[in-house]
């Protein structure tokens, strides 16, 4: 008996400390299916500095990323716009719901975060067109320009290589990326990497 309520006392309070934990603010449907679902995605995005083995490069942050990018990341995955074996998988075995569900459960894992201003990248030519699209990190902009502010640095090489060689097709990106020369692609990265913005998302909660 006593034992019985020590345990029914203990899971009250484990109960509890998970409801104040939680967000309540985002406590829709969709956010909370997109948790579950997300359970499979963890083992490479959210791990924090996880590789990708050939070409080796980190993947992703995709805690605040903006809803509408991370699905019109996996359809393009899933329809074979962009390259990569295993999110090509990954995108595949997903319902367009399950990608709203992800979408929403991501975007939710948003920190507080750096808006880049033309000023930022004053003198420094060719990020002066990027802020137009990118430049405010939050969602409240244009909904698909995705957040650079926070993504890793080798990421945001890899995926403006990408552009540029035409890997990543039907996007308006290929023309931007197109003007830059190396140096401007490895100045871009590290600047908005060095942003507070995109995190990688905590598997516990
Ligand atoms: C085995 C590791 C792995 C798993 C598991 C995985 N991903 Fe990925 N993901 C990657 C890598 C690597 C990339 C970068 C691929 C590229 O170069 O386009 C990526 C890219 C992405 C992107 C594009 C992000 C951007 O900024 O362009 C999205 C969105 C994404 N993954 C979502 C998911 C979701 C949702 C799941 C689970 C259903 C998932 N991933 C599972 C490794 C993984
Ligand atoms: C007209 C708006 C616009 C401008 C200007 C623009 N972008 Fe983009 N950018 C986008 C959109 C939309 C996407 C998503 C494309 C896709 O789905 O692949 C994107 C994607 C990207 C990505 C991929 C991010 C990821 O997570 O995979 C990078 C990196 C990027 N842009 C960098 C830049 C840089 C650097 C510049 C300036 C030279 C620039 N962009 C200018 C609209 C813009």
């Amino acid at each position: 008996m006593i034992t019985k309520t020590y345990c029914t006392a203990a899971f009250l309070i484990l109960a509890l400390a998970g409801a104040f934990e939680a967000q309540p603010v985002r406590a829709q449907d969709d956010t909370d299916q997109g948790r579950v679902l997300a359970y499979t995605c963890m083992g490479c995005h959210g791990i924090e500095g996880y590789r990708n083995a050939y070409p080796s490069y980190r993947v992703p942050r995709l805690g605040g990323q903006k809803s509408a990018y991370i699905k019109s990341a996996l359809i393009a995955y899933r329809n074979g716009n962009r390259p990569h074996p295993t999110m090509q998988a990954q995108g595949g075995s997903l319902s367009d719901a399950d990608i709203d569900q992800l979408a929403a459960w991501f975007e939710s894992r948003a920190t507080a975060s750096d808006d880049v201003v033309a000023d930022d990248v004053a003198g420094f030519a060719p990020a002066a067109v990027c802020v137009s699209c990118h430049g405010v990190a939050g969602a409240a902009v244009e909904p698909q320009p995705p957040v650079l502010s926070g993504q890793q640095e080798e990421y945001l090489v890899h995926a403006l290589g990408q552009y540029k060689v035409g890997k990543r097709t039907g996007t308006v990106m290929a023309a931007f990326a197109a003007g830059l020369s190396d140096a401007d692609v490895a100045t871009i990265a590290a600047f908005y990497a060095s942003r507070d913005g995109l995190t990688t998302p905590d598997k516990d909660r």
